[in-house]
């Protein structure tokens, strides 16, 4: 394959040039590009796709693994309904502007809190993949954080004090702090669906790392802990793992296309650009049950 790769950091995240994923990505492409995600601690950016089709991103999307909101695949919760893509299930948009008739066209200020996505789920997110179609001139960073790098660097008593513990990820922690009493779906709150335990490190079913998996956006207690236990050990653990040295700081160009792993990294949106129109598309990928 005839890309370049650049590291963003010492420890996570390529630059990739040279690819047009309009043109169409098969079956070798797709895998040459895994390799080199999965290589780079599942964040890349493939840069200048300014062409690039909500097709052709569903497409490219796909490869990456099954799809939120595709036919037979699993939505997102109720509550973000409103911002899907009236035309294509799969893709969430992201956005500051609204339409003719003044309603958002997608989600404003999405994300600005640490988070993974979906974690709620009993199938988190995988890969996400986030195309930014209309940028603020300054402003607008999304940070990332290295959850293998802070598991990593962990003391061997502290990793084996974690490995067996388990905790619970619930929207409604996210759904008071984040979202409206008009937005937020009730029902997204009480069927029981978006809330889920797991290992508060996971192993990641492609490179075998294992990862920290806890994120202040989601997370609402570790299980069998008093409550103020639990938040103690949960808010040591979220300052050790937003570290500057775990941290990537995305400065985005505009048609970008970042790719990350929300079974290894942690992301923040940074919603310092007031009403500068920002327009961003995504598509998520369906993970595996966290083990
Ligand atoms: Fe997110």
């Amino acid at each position: 394959m005839d890309f370049t790769v650049k590291p963003l950091t010492t420890h996570m995240g390529a630059e990739v040039t040279g690819i047009d994923l309009n043109a169409g990505v098969g079956d070798n492409l797709a895998q040459s590009l895994r390799q080199v995600w999965l290589e780079n601690g599942g964040f890349m950016v493939i840069r200048d796709q300014k062409n690039l089709t909500a097709e052709s991103h569903i497409a490219f999307g796909a490869t990456m693994g099954p799809l939120f909101g595709a036919p037979d695949q699993a939505p997102l919760q109720d509550t973000v309904s409103r911002y899907i893509h009236p035309d294509h299930p799969e893709i969430y948009r992201v956005s500051n502007k609204l339409d003719e008739s003044g309603e958002p066209l997608g989600r404003k200020g999405a994300g600005t809190y640490w988070h993974s996505d979906v974690s709620f789920r009993e199938r988190p997110a995988a890969a996400s993949i986030l195309h930014a179609v209309e940028i603020p001139a300054v402003g607008g960073n999304t940070l990332f954080a290295d959850m293998t790098k802070a598991f990593n660097e962990l003391s061997k008593a502290m990793k084996d004090l974690l490995r067996p513990l388990k905790a619970v990820h619930d929207f409604e922690v996210a759904a008071y702090q984040q979202y409206t009493n008009r937005v937020l779906v009730k029902d997204d709150l009480t069927t029981g669906a978006n809330r889920a335990v797991h290992p508060v490190v996971r192993k990641h079913e492609e490179t075998g790392e294992e990862s920290l998996f806890i994120n202040p956006g989601f997370t609402s207690h570790l299980e069998g802990f008093d409550a103020d236990e639990s938040g103690w050990l949960l808010d040591n653990l979220y300052a050790h793992a937003t570290r500057p040295e775990f941290i990537y700081r995305h400065s985005w160009s505009e048609h970008d296309v970042v790719v990350w792993d929300n079974r290894s990294l942690m992301h923040y949106a940074i919603m310092d650009y007031g009403d500068e129109p920002r327009y961003m598309e995504r598509t998520t990928c369906i993970g595996g049950v966290p083990v």
